[in-house]
C-alpha cells in the first residue's frame, strides 16, 4: 500500500469505497470512554413533531413509565462498569433527554479532551446545546463550535459515531446533519470520516440504522442507506448483522449500545437477538417504548464521554 493511501488514516473525508485507502488496523487506537452522560427525563414529553415517529404521539408520554425505563437503562450501564454522569433536564426542552445529539466529544493522542458542539436542525432543540456545553466546561473539555459557513446543522453523536476503539468517525447525513460538517470535524480532530448518506426518513439519524458492536461487527438496517454507503459499510466490517424491518422500524433495534461485549437493546427483536448471541454478545434487553414514540431508544439517550 502506498504512503499516500496510508495518509488518509488522518484528516480526510471518505465518500466512496475507492477512497478507502487503509485497513482498520492502520488507524490509531482510541481509549474506550469510561463514562456515560445522561439527561434526566423530568421534562421529557412530545410537544411537537420533527420526525415521522412523533406523528400522532403528542401528549402521549407516560412520564412515570418513562422515568422507570430511563432508570433501568442507567442501571444497566452502571452494572456494566460504566460511570454514569447525569445532567438535569430543563423545562421547555422535551427532547433534551436524547443527549447523544448535542455534541461530539473526543480525546486526542495526548489525552486532551475536546468537544464539538452541535447546531441542532430544529429551532425546538437549539436551546439544549448550552446546557450540555456547561457540563463539558466543568469537566475539562476544550469546547469547539462549528463555524465555517454553509454548515446548517450537525446533530452530534446522533449522526457521528466513533468506530470502536479507533480514531475513525462514521458520519451520517441527509436529514439532520449537513455533509459539509464532516470536512470541519475531520480537520479539527485530525481523523478520517467515512460519510454515509441516509435515504429513509424513518431513519433520520445514523444511530437509528447503524450500531457498531465491536471492531469488526456492525448491526444495520440496509434499507436506510444509499448503495455507495452500503458499499462502504461492507468494505470495512467483517461481520454485518442485518436487522429485519420490524426490529428496525418498530423496535429501534439498531439504536442499541455495545461496549464490545454487552449489547443493551430494546426488548423483543428476537431475530436480531439470536444473531447477536450467535456472535457471542451478551444481550441485555430493556424497555424504551416511551422514548421510541419520540424517535429514540437506548443509544441516543446517552453520550459517551472520557
Ligand atoms: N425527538 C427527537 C428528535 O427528533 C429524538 C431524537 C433521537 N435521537 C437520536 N439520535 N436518534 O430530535
Amino acid at each position: 500500500m502506498s504512503s499516500s493511501l496510508i495518509e488518509n488514516t488522518k484528516a480526510s473525508v471518505i465518500t466512496h469505497v475507492s477512497e478507502l485507502g487503509f485497513f482498520l488496523n492502520q488507524v490509531s487506537d482510541m481509549p474506550s470512554p469510561g463514562q456515560i452522560l445522561m439527561v434526566q427525563p423530568t421534562h421529557y414529553s412530545i410537544d411537537y413533531v420533527i420526525n415521522p415517529h412523533m406523528e400522532g404521539n403528542e401528549g402521549t408520554v407516560d412520564k412515570k413509565k418513562a422515568l422507570q425505563e430511563w432508570g433501568k437503562i442507567r442501571d444497566t450501564f452502571k452494572s456494566n462498569g460504566l460511570k454514569v454522569q447525569t445532567i438535569e433536564g430543563q423545562p421547555g426542552m422535551p427532547d433534551m433527554v436524547f443527549c447523544a445529539n448535542q455534541s461530539l466529544p473526543y480525546v486526542d493522542e495526548n489525552g486532551n479532551k475536546k468537544v464539538i458542539m452541535s447546531i441542532m436542525r430544529s429551532e425546538h432543540r437549539k436551546n439544549e446545546v448550552p446546557f450540555i456545553e456547561q457540563w463539558y466546561r466543568q469537566n475539562g473539555y476544550q469546547v469547539i463550535y462549528i463555524d465555517p459557513p454553509g454548515i446548517e446543522s450537525f446533530e452530534g453523536m446522533g449522526d457521528a459515531i466513533w468506530h470502536n476503539k479507533r480514531r475513525l468517525l462514521w458520519g451520517g447525513y441527509g436529514y439532520r446533519t449537513s455533509s459539509k460538517a464532516y470536512d470541519f470535524i475531520s480537520r479539527t480532530y485530525n481523523v478520517p470520516v467515512i460519510t454515509l448518506e441516509l435515504n429513509n426518513p424513518f431513519f433520520y439519524h445514523l444511530d437509528t440504522c447503524f450500531c457498531i458492536l465491536n471492531e469488526d461487527t456492525v448491526l444495520i438496517y440496509p434499507k436506510a442507506f444509499t448503495r455507495d454507503s452500503l458499499d462502504l459499510v461492507q468494505a470495512v466490517f467483517k461481520n454485518i448483522i442485518e436487522a429485519d424491518t420490524k426490529a428496525a422500524e418498530q423496535n429501534f433495534a439498531c439504536n442499541a449500545t455495545s461496549d464490545g461485549t454487552n449489547v443493551v437493546i430494546q426488548k423483543g427483536s428476537n431475530e436480531v437477538k439470536d444473531k447477536l448471541k450467535l456472535l457471542g454478545f451478551n444481550v441485555q434487553e430493556v424497555e424504551t417504548g416511551e422514548f421510541i414514540k419520540s424517535g429514540g431508544s437506548v443509544f441516543c439517550m446517552k453520550c459517551v464521554v472520557w
